[in-house]
């Protein structure tokens, strides 16, 4: 009978026997066949053997049949082997047809995510060969193609890469997503993550942290007008069947978005208020009464009795009160604005550190008057600022100076006495102060400073503030013109200090401040005070120098290897991998790493947004303050709610 057999119905026929039944000539003859699969072909022969061994053989009749549905839990991977299937999903339909050789359904294995399509047989009487999940990870997931490409009507639409770093990048929870989001398009991308999102009904839920990446950087590939529209989309309106699944799958997806949301709020938090589209769609307005409309869509009547359903719409209704609570926090800090007047007489006002010249102006004179703000050098350079331009208090050099005056006095304007620097030092005064103390002093304004400024500052400024409507890089300047200060007053204090001397015990003084600075992991002015000491200035004062003792020396030689640039800086970088956060980053390398990183890879790539790019970014900052991103992106909604219940709570979170 056997050699009556045509091929095909001899394969098939040993592919329907149990694989614990196949002998070893029937998986040569599997193995054989394998060879001209598409979707394992490139595979190496041992892995192609071991597959023979496992492969199932699986059968559906009917054109239409569901084999899975978007939301479901993946147990398998399949090739088909005759016939042809849709991909669909959800809000958007058919998006891709696949046939014979090729592949589907590894992504939920490989990502321990649901299924993020539903699959629908095409055709009558197709065949598929199957490979269970165990099978699949043991097999496959250390030897499957590095990039998984999924395609929408013939174009990418998402490219996935297995990392080859560990969990804590962008993996998530538990390091159990392997293939990470290397570019995509806005959209796809969103939907992915959202699909990554965990449910957990104990609260114990986890963001993965590319979700804060993706937050942190939408506005450069999608900006918040077409965010909101693109998560209104995943929000199903309505539930489209009565099947508990769909009901299920349904609740689970706004339960994302919702969870998105959160994150999307605790991130911004009062930065939401310049990005006017964000702040009108996170709006919630009152419970809608029973057959109203709510903004997110209809609940249903059927819906009443369900306690999961209420508690979402829990979570919406706090929204609101997390933004005004966050956004009605001071908005931005108060910072002094001293303006020099062309009589000489000082004028200084607490603007917030973002006011416009405008409304600089319109704080001292009254509307419509002819007067203007100028800067100025102390070599007299002069430039009027555009009453548009904002934060320019922070902008300034530091032989800078404001000057306010009619237009027809700009040319009349001379610099300030004090503007040529100081003529006396205060070594004597320093000589009385404890290192400990001015260091602590240092570190507790920078971290002031620090903590002011927004992770999303340093991507606006490094991807260049002004694509950016209405974003601020304020409290980055402000933080950035510390350093300068830090520097050039250390210089400036050694060599206005007239006695050997005691200039000699201020330059032992400094290195100790130093020292107590890197003790307190305060790198940005632990290196201020040192570049201060290496100006040329102070470095060519051999006799001081000579008279400091030698273990001073050794200090600051060491200090010095620290701030080494060659081979891009590896001593501080090996010395800051050894920190644990929270710790103030030196500040103008982290934005010159960037910078590089930014001008070495494009936005986007074959039309897809170069997502890598964006967390590579993000990664290089977000571990900095403990207290901030990261922790943030582990909030978990549930606790938020429960915080949002009380009203005293939320400030106290807020404020804290
Ligand atoms: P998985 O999520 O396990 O189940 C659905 C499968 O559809 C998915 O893996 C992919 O293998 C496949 N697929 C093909 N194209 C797409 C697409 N554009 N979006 C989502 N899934 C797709």
């Amino acid at each position: 009978l056997l050699s009556q057999m045509g091929p095909d119905a001899l394969l098939t026929m040993i592919l329907r026997k149990h694989p614990s039944q196949r002998s070893a000539e029937d998986l040569e003859v599997i193995y054989e066949e394998l060879l001209h699969v598409k979707a394992v072909a490139h595979l190496s022969t041992s892995v192609r053997k071991e597959l023979a061994a496992v492969l199932v053989f699986e059968t559906h009749g009917k054109a239409g049949t569901v084999l899975f549905s978007q939301g479901d839990k993946g147990n398998s991977w399949y090739i088909i082997w005759k016939g042809s299937v849709n991909v669909i999903t959800h809000g958007k339909g058919l998006v891709a047809k696949l046939r014979e050789g090729e592949d589907f359904g590894q992504l939920a294995l490989l990502n321990d995510a649901p299924r993020a399509a539903t699959i629908i047989l095409r055709e009558d009487n197709c065949h598929f060969l199957r490979v269970d999940k165990q099978d699949y990870i043991r097999i496959l997931k250390d030897v499957e193609a590095n990039t998984v490409r999924l395609e929408e009507h013939g174009h990418t639409v998402l490219v996935l890469e297995k990392s080859t770093t560990d969990s804590t990048d962008q993996g998530g929870a538990g390091g159990s997503s392997k293939y990470t989001v290397m570019s995509g398009t806005p959209e796809k991308i969103l939907e992915h993550l959202l699909e990554k999102v965990k449910l957990d009904t104990n609260g114990n839920d986890t963001i993965d942290s590319c979700v804060g990446d993706f937050l942190l950087t939408h506005k450069i590939f999608m900006a918040s007008s077409q965010l909101c529209p693109a998560l209104q989309h995943q929000y199903p309106l309505m539930f489209t069947g009565s099947e508990l699944e769909k009901a299920d799958y349904s609740l689970a997806a706004r339960q994302k978005v919702v969870k998105l949301l959160g994150q999307w709020v605790l991130l911004y938090g009062r930065l939401l208020k310049d990005d006017p589209v964000a702040l009108d769609f996170l709006e919630v307005r009152p419970p809608p009464l029973p057959g109203q409309t709510h903004p997110m869509g209809q609940w249903p009547e059927s819906e009443n009795g369900n306690h999961s359903l209420r508690a979402i719409y829990g979570e919406l209704s706090c929204l609101p009160l997390l933004i005004m609570s966050r956004v009605s926090v001071v908005f931005f800090t108060l910072v002094l604005y001293e303006i020099s007047r062309p009589d000489n007489i000082p004028i200084t006002l607490m603007l917030p550190v973002n006011t416009s010249v405008q409304e600089v102006l319109s704080a001292v004179v009254k509307p419509g008057a002819d007067y203007v703000l100028v800067k100025m050098n102390s070599m007299g350079d002069r430039a009027q600022l555009k009453l548009d331009s904002s934060a320019v208090s922070v902008g300034l050099g530091l032989n800078e100076r404001l000057f306010m005056c009619t237009s027809s006095q700009v040319e009349r304007l001379r610099p300030l006495k004090e503007q040529q620097g100081p003529e006396q030092g205060t070594a004597d005064a320093l000589e009385q102060m404890c290192s400990k103390d001015v260091a602590s002093q240092l570190t507790h304004y920078d971290w002031e400073l620090f903590t002011a400024m927004h992770e999303v500052e340093l991507i606006y400024y490094v991807f260049g503030r002004s694509k950016f409507p209405g974003a601020t890089t304020a409290n980055l300047q402000r933080f950035v013109r510390r350093f300068n200060e830090v520097q050039y007053w250390v210089a400036t204090e050694v060599c206005l200090c007239q006695d050997l001397m005691k200039r000699a015990a201020l330059l032992k003084k400094f290195v100790k401040i130093a020292s107590v600075l890197k003790e307190q992991r305060n790198l940005n002015s632990f290196f201020a005070v040192m570049f201060g000491l290496s100006n040329s200035a102070v470095q060519r004062l051999y006799k001081t120098w000579e008279r400091i003792p030698s273990k001073t020396k050794r200090i600051y030689c060491a200090y010095e290897r620290l701030m080494d640039p060659s081979r891009n800086h590896r001593a501080y970088r090996l010395a800051v991998a050894k920190l644990s956060p929270p710790y103030i980053p030196f500040m103008p390398l982290l934005l010159k790493d960037m910078t590089f990183i930014h001008e070495g890879n494009k936005n986007y790539k074959d039309k897809l947004v170069n997502f890598e790019k964006m967390v590579s970014q993000t990664k290089l900052f977000v571990h900095h303050k403990c207290g901030s991103c990261t922790k943030l992106i582990n909030f978990n909604v549930k606790a938020l709610v429960s915080f949002a219940s009380d009203i005293k709570c939320i400030s106290i979170f807020c404020s804290g």
